[in-house]
């Protein structure tokens, strides 16, 4: 088996898991309700101290519903340059919102109060207003980095000064809750409505959910339907979520620990660059001369997994798949390859 870390979301549901989605108690979600649904949506509300939480088979389907519950047809959002939303949601926001993204580059490696300050453009009657700001934490493109609560509340804090809602894409919150202790409650308080994935390094085969103000359920769960998110007897995969958040939340620290020992091997290897991680994801700026194809066709050669980021970065997640054992090889491989293509430049 090669060990695979191409994305957090290869993970396979455990024997544990899997019984536990057997068990599952079952309704018609769309109907009446799923109380196994019910009892996650719940659980995750509680967990981020909102009003109420809705399950979705997707972090992309969930952060559209964000995005039209936050963002109006004709306006801008801003988002960081390399937000998920932006850059791997296929223009869902402009093809079933009708917002236009407005990407605003960090200064640093995620957008904090200054840029977005910087960003907002003076009311205009030749420019489109902006209705929303879209943040994201963990921040996937910039190699799981963290943005400490501090810093995403003063963000926050600025959209709102100018009468923007906000959206926090928390597909990998977890990760920044246990990287930094920070309770997930005081993370999602920043943002009126808040995605958070399952399917990631928790290790659920499917789903996210949208955390929202009761108030706004009823729109959420109507946007949601409409985009054929409505979903039947999703108890058996509302139950694999629930384990996940039982059994795999915490062990994330395990990952974050392989991530750091990974860098530190891989680091200066054939004059790589590896940003320290903050979290689960390494990106290794490749050595001069160097493409990231290259690497990942080698390192495939060597049983190891990885994604070309861009022509010059490769990137490496860690997760509940990858032992202590696998990370240890995996880094002597990929440390190897990226030398010895460097050698033979
Ligand atoms: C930061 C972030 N947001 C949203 C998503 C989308 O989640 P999904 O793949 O469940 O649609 C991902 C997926 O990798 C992600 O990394």
């Amino acid at each position: 088996m090669p060990i695979d870390l191409r994305s957090d979301t290869v993970t396979r549901p455990t024997a544990r898991m899997r019984e536990a989605m057997v068990r599952a108690e079952v309704g018609d979600d769309v109907l009446d309700g799923d109380p196994t649904v019910q009892a996650l949506e719940a659980r995750v509300a509680a967990l981020l101290g909102m009003e109420t939480a809705l399950f979705f088979p997707s972090g992309t389907m969930a952060n559209m519903t964000g995005l039209w519950l936050a963002g109006e047809p004709g306006t801008e959002v801003y988002c960081d340059a390399r937000a998920h939303v932006l850059d791997w949601e296929i223009a869902g926001a402009a093809v079933f919102r009708g917002v236009q993204l407005r990407p605003i580059v960090a200064r640093t490696a995620v957008i904090d109060a200054d840029d977005v300050r910087a960003a907002l453009r003076p009311p205009s009657r030749y420019a489109p207003r902006a209705s929303a700001l879209t943040l994201e934490n963990t921040h996937n493109g910039a190699g799981g980095a963290v943005t400490a609560v501090d810093t995403l509340a003063a963000t926050a804090a600025v959209a709102r000064e100018h009468g923007l809602a906000v959206h926090l894409d928390g597909a990998r919150l977890w990760n920044a809750h246990v990287a930094t202790g920070t309770p997930l409650a005081d993370f999602a308080r920043v943002a009126d409505t808040v995605m958070v994935s399952f399917s990631k390094g928790l290790g659920a085969p499917v789903g996210a959910a949208l955390a929202c103000a009761q108030a706004r359920r009823d729109e959420a769960w109507e946007v949601r339907k409409r985009f054929g998110g409505g979903m039947r007897q999703s108890g058996i995969l509302a139950a694999a979520a629930l384990h996940a958040l039982e059994y795999h939340l915490e062990r994330l620290a395990e990952d974050h620990h392989h991530a750091r020992e990974f860098a530190r091997e891989v680091h200066g290897a054939g004059e790589a660059r590896v940003v320290p991680p903050d979290t689960n994801i390494v990106m290794i700026d490749c050595p001069p001369g160097v493409t990231a194809t290259d690497v990942v066709a080698r390192a495939r050669d060597g049983d190891v997994l990885l994604s070309p980021w861009s022509a010059t970065r490769v990137r490496a997640v860690f997760h509940l798949d990858v032992s202590a054992a696998d990370a240890a090889r995996a880094a002597a491989i990929v440390a190897a390859t990226v030398s010895d293509l460097a050698a033979a430049r």
